[in-house]
């Protein structure tokens, strides 16, 4: 059963001086209930634009999303969302920041319970004995494992990821998928993740599918499923039967504005 359905979907952004850039143009996929799916695509092919889509925040010029079967029709708490950029606030510190979330999601819950269901969820993000520090007082990735502990503590069935990982050191990069597929794997159903990133071993190590856009204005090129079992192991998994052609498969996708600069030779990274 589809969670999302995106339909011939358009979106111009149009300034002020009246002008428009055609950001996405007669879009369509779905995405699976309990399915992790990702999207790549070079920069500027429209990726947020689809998460700010999937928010609410923006509305389609042309054609429509679906959302359990009903059309999105402006922003709701039945989506976490961790935008490419940090969107903490300020003034509240890390604790505080997921715990005013979560009163807007569960308001029969007390002061004390919402904190204790905020520090659970900045531990599993490493964060254990930040809790009281202000966004200004964390690095850049420490604030947006925050961001991520805030979506994941509102434990909605659809999480929205904008390259949640993009600022954070290769070394707690791996420990932040583990522990997202970790959390994506538990409880008695799967949520439904749409993950946008730059990184295709990220990317296969992660999904069930994997959507490969062109540059803009953004169209799906290639819908790619992965199939490894799970739980995938990060150290055995890149040796299984079919890796090393999956991987060449969406390099040469990714690469081939490249390809053609370069003479038309295959990608080998
Ligand atoms: N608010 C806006 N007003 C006008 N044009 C915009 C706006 N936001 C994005 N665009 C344009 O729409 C296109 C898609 O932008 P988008 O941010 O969705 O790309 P992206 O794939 O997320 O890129 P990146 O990988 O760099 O984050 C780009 O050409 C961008 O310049
Ligand atoms: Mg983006």
């Amino acid at each position: 059963m589809s969670k999302l359905v995106v339909k011939n979907v358009t979106l111009n952004y149009v300034n002020e001086s009246k002008s428009w850039t055609k950001a996405l143009e007669n879009l369509n996929f779905s995405v699976d209930k309990g399915e992790f799916l990702s999207i790549i695509g070079p920069s500027g092919c429209g990726k947020s634009t689809i998460l700010n889509l999937f928010t609410g925040l923006l509305s389609a010029s042309e054609g429509e999303i679906l959302l359990d079967g009903k059309k999105i029709s402006g922003t709701g708490l039945d989506r976490g969302v961790v935008f490419q950029h940090y969107s903490l606030f300020p003034w509240m510190s890390a604790k505080k920041n997921i715990s005013f979330a979560l009163r807007q999601s569960f308001p029969a819950k007390s002061k004390k319970e919402l904190a204790a269901v905020a520090e659970e969820y900045l531990a599993k993000m490493g964060l254990k004995g930040f809790e009281d520090k202000f966004p200004a007082e964390l690095s850049g990735g420490m604030q947006q494992r925050v961001a991520i502990a805030k979506a994941l503590a509102m434990d909605t069935e659809l999480i929205l990821m904008d390259e949640p990982f993009g600022a954070v050191d290769s070394k707690t990069r791996v420990v932040l998928q583990d522990q997202l597929l970790k959390m994506w794997d538990s409880g008695s159903e799967r949520k439904t993740v749409v993950f946008i990133t730059h990184d295709i071993d990220e990317a296969i190590f992660l999904s069930d599918r994997i959507i490969v856009m062109s540059s803009g204005p953004g169209r799906v090129k290639r819908e790619i499923p992965v199939s490894f079992a799970r739980p995938r192991d990060r150290f055995s998994f890149t040796k299984e039967t079919g890796y090393a052609h999956l991987r060449n498969e969406i390099v040469n996708l990714f690469y081939d504005d490249l390809a053609d600069k370069i003479g038309g030779e295959e990608v080998v990274l």
